[in-house]
């Protein structure tokens, strides 16, 4: 039966850089028997416009039937004003929750050819290979009761609530370590529990999961204060980290800038496996929509090519091809094309489609 790819490229360069995934898909339909059927719809601003919601009930169900769900970006500044309950990043935070996407990994990978293109010395993060796990449907994200409220007094409060249950944080901390397990063996769980109790219920319960047959992988434990400063410090100290929903969007935008740029960050949100082992998933690029630049032709599609690759790997266990199309990257990197945001002294400037182009070019002659 043919795999069932649910694209919604989003606002802002969304389009631009899924185009190039669309094509790469088209690429394995034709030539490694991959048999996808991708359908599109609309989530983000652009469904808000359509509709006057950021996502619809329909398109959630048609992610849920889904065998992956492939997300580009969404918002902008159009939508500013827009209520919380209906804007663009609603759609996206719906669809995380409805598919119960708890667990969301953000691999962060320097390529030899971009150690210089990082903002750190190329010492510190040539070679680089983490992977940050971030918790993904629950936390201050979601937490109640929140919202603005008017007090009394003529002044107005702000509400958000962090809070994690031990189930949450069990599952996601069983991800980081089956990860660590099959990477370098090592865990560091991130927190704050110096000074916030779902912080310290978030170590005691990590510790205890420890204890539980995950011996075998070395757990560590930081303050996320001091790990978003050990990132920029020596990066190359970590192999997982796993940490909550918002210390875990801070930490992989540090990341990611490590690797040269936010335009190379891909992602994976998995849930658990449902009674026939199926796992859904949704894979984006860790960037968001980049307004400034939408519309030209100048986006790095490369990080959402990479999610492409994770898609392939994770959701259709297709390891070869997945390595296939990050070598295929890798050349191209290697060859001196460079999209604006990787632009370095030498090499050559390329938009979003040429840069789609030359991962197609590579494809057929490492594949030849
Ligand atoms: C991310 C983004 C989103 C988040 C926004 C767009 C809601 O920053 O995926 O990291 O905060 O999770
Ligand atoms: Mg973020």
């Amino acid at each position: 039966m043919s795999k069932q790819i649910l694209i919604v490229a989003g606002d802002g360069i969304g389009p631009e850089v899924m185009g190039q995934v669309e094509r790469i898909i088209d690429w394995y339909n034709t030539n490694r028997g991959l048999d996808a059927v991708v359908e599109n719809d609309l989530v983000g601003g652009c469904c808000y416009e359509a509709h006057g919601v950021a996502v619809t009930d329909a398109t959630i169900q048609k992610a849920l039937d889904a065998d992956a769900v492939m997300l580009g970006a969404v918002g902008g500044p159009q939508w500013d004003g827009v209520d919380f309950a209906v804007r663009p990043e609603a759609g996206l935070l719906r669809l995380r929750k409805d598919l119960e996407l708890f667990a969301n990994l953000r691999p962060a990978m320097c390529f030899p050819a971009l150690a210089d293109a990082s903002s750190l010395k190329r010492e510190l993060v040539e070679g680089l290979d983490i992977m940050i796990v971030r918790e993904l449907t629950g936390g201050v994200y979601f937490g109640e009761p929140r919202g603005i409220e008017d007090l009394p007094n003529g002044e107005r409060r702000g509400i958000n609530t962090q809070v994690y249950d031990t189930y949450e944080i069990r599952r996601v901390a069983k991800v980081g370590f089956d990860m660590a397990r099959k990477r370098g063996g090592r865990l560091m769980s991130v927190e704050k529990c110096n000074v916030m109790e779902s912080g310290l219920l978030w170590k005691e319960e990590v510790i205890k999961l420890h204890g539980e047959g995950n011996g075998d992988v070395k757990l560590e434990h930081m303050l996320a204060d001091n790990c978003a400063m050990q990132l920029v410090k020596n990066p190359k100290q970590f192999d997982v980290i796993v940490t909550d929903n918002l210390f875990g969007d801070i930490l992989s935008d540090i990341a990611a800038m490590l690797t040269g740029s936010l335009g190379m960050l891909p992602s994976a949100s998995l849930g658990a496996p449902d009674a026939n082992g199926k796992v859904r998933a949704m894979y984006e690029p860790v960037h968001g929509s980049a307004p400034d630049i939408a519309g030209q032709g100048l986006a790095n599609p490369i990080a959402t090519i990479l999610s492409f690759a994770m898609l392939l790997r994770y959701s259709f266990d297709l390891g070869a091809d997945a390595d296939l199309l990050e070598k295929a990257v890798e050349t191209v990197l290697a060859d001196g094309l460079r999209t604006g945001d990787i632009m370095q002294d030498g090499m050559k400037q390329v938009g979003t489609v040429e840069m789609g182009d030359a991962v197609l070019t590579a494809l057929k002659t490492l594949s030849a």
